[in-house]
């Protein structure tokens, strides 16, 4: 059950302006919008190129990158831990509840990654990549734009706890404060973020419960 209503989870396109603000509280050292210019001149239009690809084929992939990014920054900050696979050290993100049978563009996000290693090798993050592939779906999505920080590395370890305890459509007003609080996030960027949701695809689903006596349908 829990399984089908994943897709419920935050598609977030707010979430990168919040996110990139939190890692930008966070890290103000070390990120900046200028970071490849001089090593990785191109791989804006890279991604741009790419995600304009992928969106002929698919017009899901630009909700569908937005959401990842924001699976991916909700846990342990924006590192590209949930691209990670299953390994003798690693227990994937991608398992996890809200994120099994949901999360998609893993392959966009490989062909990325392998243009961009074309263009210059051994440069860019992977975590950097989905913050630009994320940053340009919002765009072409005709959503705000923002300057996205660059020159995060990529994170070696996943969480599957975590991943599974991203906002999901069950919980409370309380349980969304508390959790988008752990992560520096506030009452506006939990609004911001949930208004995210007027853009994508989400799934319906009702399950039948049985309550005092009665068997009832809760759905959404
Ligand atoms: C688009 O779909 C076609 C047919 O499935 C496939 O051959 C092609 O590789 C896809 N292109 C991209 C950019 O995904
Ligand atoms: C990843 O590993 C976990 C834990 O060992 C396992 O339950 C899961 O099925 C594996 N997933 C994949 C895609 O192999
Ligand atoms: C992920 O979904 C598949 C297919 O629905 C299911 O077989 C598998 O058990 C799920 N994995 C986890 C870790 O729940
Ligand atoms: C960047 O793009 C420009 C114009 O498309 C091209 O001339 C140049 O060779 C590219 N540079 C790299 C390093 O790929
Ligand atoms: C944003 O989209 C516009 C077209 O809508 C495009 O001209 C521009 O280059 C895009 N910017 C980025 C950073 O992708
Ligand atoms: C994974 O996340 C859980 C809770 O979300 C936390 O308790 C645990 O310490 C984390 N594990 C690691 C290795 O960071
Ligand atoms: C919200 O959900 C949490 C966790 O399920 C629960 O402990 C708490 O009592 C709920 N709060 C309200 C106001 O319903
Ligand atoms: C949340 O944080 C932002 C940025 O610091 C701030 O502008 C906003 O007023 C805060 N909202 C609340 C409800 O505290």
């Amino acid at each position: 059950m829990a399984s089908s209503s994943s897709s419920y989870w935050l598609t977030a396109s707010l979430a990168f302006i919040l996110t990139a603000t939190l890692l930008l509280r966070e890290s103000q050292a070390q990120l900046s919008s200028t970071f490849y210019d001089s090593t990785c001149p191109n791989v804006s239009s890279i991604v741009l190129d790419q995600v304009q690809q992928a969106q002929k084929n698919d017009t899901r992939i630009l909700a569908s990158l937005t959401r990842l990014f924001f699976h991916d920054c909700f846990v342990n900050g924006c590192d590209g831990s949930i691209l990670l696979d299953n390994s003798s050290t690693i227990v994937t993100e991608k398992d996890a509840a809200p994120n099994n049978n949901s999360a998609r563009g893993f392959g966009v996000v490989d062909n990325i990654k392998a243009a961009v290693e074309n263009s210059c090798s051994g440069i860019v993050s992977c975590a950097d990549i989905l913050a630009l592939a994320a940053e340009v779906s919002v765009n072409l999505s005709v959503g705000p734009k923002w300057s996205v920080l660059l020159g995060r590395r990529d994170g070696t370890t996943a969480n599957f706890t975590a991943a599974g305890n991203l906002p999901g459509p069950r919980d409370n007003l309380t349980t969304l404060q508390k959790k988008f609080n752990d992560v520096g996030l506030n009452d506006t960027d939990l609004v911001a973020l949930s208004g995210a949701h007027t853009f994508g695809r989400a799934q319906v689903w009702v399950s039948l419960q049985y309550s005092n006596g009665r068997m009832k349908a809760v759905g959404g």
